[in-house]
Parts: C-alpha cells; sequence; structure tokens
C-alpha cells in the first residue's frame, strides 16, 4: 500500500478562478501564467482547465515545448524573453512570442536568421528593478526593435512591484503612461494582484493582463483579503492520514528538540506528510489542519515523514483519519464549502511564507491525483 498522502488538483476549481480573474478585468485578454510547472500544479494536469485563456505565458521553453505538444496552438508568452542567440530558432519554430527586456536580447534578434518575424513584448523597469528597460531608454529600445526585419508586432508590458500593498500601482503607472502613451501596441501590465484589485480603474488600457496565483486559489494579497473575498476556489489540496495516536501526560513532548510541552493529557495524532512532500519545516506549533473536516493545529517540529495533530477534542479522530494540510478534504474536494478546509494562505501565513511558495514546493513523492 503506498504511504497515505495524496494531492489533489481540482480542475473545475481552476476554471471557477479564471472566470473570476476575467470578470475582474471584462475587457482583457488573459495570459494563463503557468511557470513554475504551472505554480506546482503541473502544466499537464492543468492545461484543460486554461482552456479558455487566450493564451500561456512561462518561463522554460522547455515548458513552451510541452504546452505545444499538448495541442495549444495560441499564443505562448516567453516571460522573460531568450537566453541565448540559438533559444529563438525555437521560438521560431514554435511561433513563441517573447519578452524583450535588456539590450542583448534585441542583439540576439538582430543576427536571428528567420522569415518569420517575432511577436514580442517590450518590457519597461516601472520600479521593480528586476527586469526591463529603464523608462528613459524604453523609447529608443522600441525605436530600435521596430526596425528590425525580424520583430512584427511590438507589445508594450511592464510588471508591478506593490499590486498587492498598500504602495499600490499608480506610481508605476503613471511612469509606465507618461513614456508609453504615443508608442502604439497592446499592452500588458497586470498580475493576479493588479487584476484583481486594479484593473478596472487603470489609467492604461490593459488589453492583456497575466494572472498566475489567483488562478490557482490563492489570495494574491493575503491577509488583507482572503481567497473566499475574492471568489476564488483551491485549486490543489493536499491531505493524509493519521498514521500513529499517541497520548501524552503533562510534561510529554512531541518530536525532535521536544518542541511542544503537554501541560495536562493530551491525544495527538501522527500524520503521514514531511517537509519532503513539500509541508514547510517551519510551520510552528497552531498551523491549522483539519482532521475529517475539524479544524485543529500542529504541534511540535514537522519532520522528513511526519508532523504531529492535537487531537484532544478530536474523540473520533484517529488512525486512518483523513488530515487536510490545505485546500478541501479530499473525499469532498469541489463539492466541500470553503470552510471546511484549510486556506493554503493561513498555512503559508504561519510560515512565514506565501501560498506561492507551498504549491511550487509540492515535493515529487506525492501521488496527484486529476478531479474534474
Ligand atoms: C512578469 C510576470 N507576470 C505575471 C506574473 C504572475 O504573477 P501572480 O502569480 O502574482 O499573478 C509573474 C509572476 O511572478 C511575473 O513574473
Amino acid at each position: 500500500m503506498p504511504r497515505p498522502i495524496q494531492a489533489t488538483i481540482d480542475i473545475q476549481a481552476l476554471r471557477h478562478n479564471l472566470s473570476q480573474i476575467k470578470a475582474a478585468a471584462p475587457d482583457a485578454l488573459v495570459w494563463g501564467v503557468v511557470k513554475a510547472n504551472a505554480y506546482g500544479h503541473g502544466i499537464e494536469r492543468v492545461f484543460e482547465g486554461l482552456r479558455a485563456a487566450d493564451g500561456i505565458a512561462l518561463l522554460d521553453l522547455a515548458e513552451a515545448e510541452r504546452v505545444r505538444q499538448l495541442g495549444w496552438r495560441g499564443p505562448v508568452l516567453l516571460l522573460e524573453g531568450v537566453f541565448e542567440t540559438r533559444d529563438l530558432e525555437l521560438c521560431s519554430r514554435l511561433n513563441l512570442w517573447h519578452v524583450v527586456h535588456c539590450e542583448a536580447q534585441i542583439d540576439m534578434l538582430a543576427v536571428h536568421k528567420t522569415h518569420q518575424p517575432h511577436r514580442v513584448f517590450l518590457k519597461m523597469n516601472s520600479g521593480m528593478n528586476r527586469l526591463g528597460f529603464a523608462p528613459q531608454a524604453f523609447r529608443a529600445a522600441w525605436t530600435r526593435l521596430n526596425a528590425l526585419p525580424q520583430v512584427d508586432e511590438i507589445s508594450l508590458m511592464t510588471h508591478f512591484s506593490d499590486a498587492d500593498g498598500e504602495k499600490g500601482i499608480a506610481a508605476a503607472m503613471s511612469i509606465f503612461h507618461q513614456y508609453t502613451h504615443d508608442l502604439s501596441g497592446e499592452r500588458s501590465l497586470c498580475n493576479s494582484a493588479a487584476s484583481l484589485r486594479h484593473a478596472k480603474d487603470l489609467a492604461v488600457r490593459a488589453d492583456w493582463i497575466r494572472p498566475g496565483i489567483a488562478l490557482y486559489g490563492s489570495s494574491p494579497d493575503f491577509p488583507l483579503h482572503s481567497a473566499q473575498d475574492w471568489g476564488l476556489k483551491p485549486v490543489m489540496s493536499l491531505n493524509a492520514n493519521i498514521i500513529a495516536v499517541q497520548h501524552l501526560q503533562a510534561g510529554d513532548s512531541v518530536g525532535y528538540g521536544s518542541a511542544f510541552v503537554a501541560d495536562g493529557p493530551m491525544r495527538i495524532g501522527v500524520v503521514a506528510c514531511g517537509y519532503a512532500d513539500g509541508y514547510p519545516r517551519i510551520a510552528p506549533t497552531g498551523t491549522p489542519v483539519c482532521v475529517d473536516g475539524h479544524r485543529t493545529r500542529t504541534l511540535g517540529r514537522v519532520s522528513m515523514d511526519m508532523l504531529t495533530v492535537d487531537l484532544t477534542d478530536l474523540p473520533h479522530a484517529d488512525v486512518g483519519s483523513e488530515v487536510t494540510l490545505w485546500g478541501l478534504p479530499q473525499k469532498s474536494t469541489s463539492q466541500a464549502s470553503s470552510t471546511t478546509g484549510v486556506v493554503i494562505d493561513e498555512v503559508a501565513h504561519a510560515a512565514g511564507t506565501v501560498g506561492y511558495e507551498l504549491m511550487c514546493a509540492l515535493a515529487a513523492r506525492v501521488p496527484v491525483v486529476v478531479k474534474d
């Protein structure tokens, strides 16, 4: 018998989330962002749920090849563009659109031999200081690209540093507008946070939005807003069973380092999930979990293959009980109301991180079931 742990990917939830995002930016075309193997969900697994997207955005050429192999004939965008000149050959062969964020990428295009001019997304650095041309250098880059026979349409793009926070997008938006207002081309501006929070009041029309995290059902601005606030449903659920029960007395400790010590009689369950499955080791005592649909908490340190939960107030829970680490209980995924599970953002928050990191870290050894 395999270890009793399983991740579930709910394709209906993904479709639902995509439609919620579309409703927030009704005039925009949507790039479904599937970088990092669809945020840990698996590109092949989520593909059917993204059929209603207008394009697929990702980073790796190998991921782009996988998307084409799945039969996707629509636009595919390389969010960081190419890394070396020969990558452009694959772009030509697979008809990939690509970001151009630096002079070196224009140099590569200038020497690329192709009969098929490329659609490119010219990226401005509007304050994030990661990728993109400085606002003052943007027009020169556009002019250079525009003169190349290798280049077809040029779209304009930026990525907001603070769409999820208090600072917001106003300053970045105003820089972008100032330096692009008289340039032709479609615009792509918004990630999930900007799509949900700002798409309806943008100073510039957003022809293409680029949601990632919201597609997968995690709130881009938790704890300010929960997934429920945004009407998002969890796509990934992680469930495991209790494999042992222990009874503690006052003074008894739990796990490595005796990090939790009971102050009275307790019943605890040992769960077949640890950090080697992708559960964050740093999650402290008190991180929420659900046992047979009832909320309780983790106790002590997470170990490689196991973690421990408090069953003191759950007398019916026993070996074989289902523990939801995040998402919805497996038995009822997709029918259950979102309150019967554990929101991934709560677990991430308790561990001092974000839902993105937990999804991406789901370990390869965890069996995955796709529900549609
Ligand atoms: C350029 C770009 N666009 C869109 C996204 C999607 O962002 P999110 O998952 O926050 O929606 C990312 C992710 O980091 C990105 O780097």
